[in-house]
């Protein structure tokens, strides 16, 4: 499924270090971390007409994720925001809109790993765009296994949300040579992790699964769903699930802020099976949108 283009976002006016450009003038300097080493941190955030969704906790894992490698210059919260509120409301944007949030360890005076040779401060980009959720959630996806495995703490820590995204992206290569929407990716083990953008839930017996956030990126929207299902009284365990049990779920659906919750309909050629006709996934995905409105801020 390729993302259709929106021809809106020609014009838009985008947020870098501390001012906002035109499109055609958005751009960093060859001598960016993010250009040097990938060596940058991000979030995917949407905003709903009523505001942006989960600001505040996607700002605390932007900070944890800089943190984890870091950086010195990192920018405060109330700049953050501003910035985004300034994007938005400098391109009239309410509803239906994706930000790609990064913060790169800044421009080097030389190229080069280390990051003492990073002496101009961090660079912030806004990116909104609009763009709604880029899944057909109503049809779902199918997915295959990639032979790509998901990073755990043993090698690049996958609680860092950082841009070095290699690993995700031969993983969506694969899916794409093998006619899939997405790829699944194992863990270490060999256990189910993620997809190469998003979280995954498996339903088996009206009980909701979910691999245990090791390899996994430890997503805001799997966080809310976990949450919306414990307030439904619906059972939910994370543990290690093995990819013969997603075969055989009931259900299974990925999660994230880019394209919220995406039933999945196939895996490696095996249909999910509704068997008890329960549909817990639309139960979840109606809550989800229910409570959206609680959780976003306005600006
Ligand atoms: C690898 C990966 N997994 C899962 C997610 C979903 O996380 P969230 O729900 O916080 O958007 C993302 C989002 O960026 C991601 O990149």
């Amino acid at each position: 499924m390729l993302q259709k283009y929106d021809d809106r976002n020609a014009s838009i006016k985008v947020w870098i270090k501390d001012k906002l450009v035109d499109r055609k003038n958005a751009m960093v300097s060859v001598f960016d971390s993010s250009v040097q080493g990938g060596d940058a941190v991000w979030e995917g955030i949407r905003v709903y007409r009523h505001g942006v969704f989960c600001l505040d906790r996607h700002l605390d894992r932007l900070e944890d994720s800089a943190r984890a490698m870091a950086f010195s210059d990192i920018p405060s919260r109330e700049f953050i925001k501003n910035a985004i509120f300034e994007t938005l409301r400098v391109n009239q944007m309410t509803d239906d809109i994706h930000i790609r949030l990064t913060l790169s360890r800044g421009e080097k005076i030389t190229s080069g790993m280390d990051p003492r040779l990073n002496s101009y401060g961090s660079t912030l980009i806004v990116l909104a765009e609009w763009k709604p959720p880029v899944y057909d959630n109503d049809k779902g996806i199918k997915i295959i296994t990639s032979s790509i495995r998901r990073n755990s703490p043993m090698n690049l820590d996958s609680k860092i949300h950082h841009n070095n995204l290699i690993n995700n992206i031969l993983a969506k290569i694969q899916a794409n040579h093998a006619g899939a929407d997405d790829a699944l990716m194992l863990d270490n083990y060999g256990f189910i992790s993620e997809m190469n953008g998003t979280n995954i839930f498996i339903v088996k017996d009206n009980v909701l699964h979910t691999p245990h956030p090791d390899a996994c990126l430890h997503g805001i929207t799997r966080a809310l769903i976990i949450e919306t299902a414990k307030d439904l009284n619906i059972d939910v365990r994370e543990r290690n699930i093995s990819l013969t049990e997603l075969y055989s779920a009931d259900e299974a659906f990925g999660t994230g802020s880019m394209g919220e919750l995406t039933p999945i309909y196939e895996v490696d050629g095996r249909a999910i099976y509704d068997r008890r006709k329960n549909h817990i996934t639309s139960i979840l995905s109606d809550a989800f949108h229910k409570l959206a409105i609680n959780y976003c801020t306005k600006f």
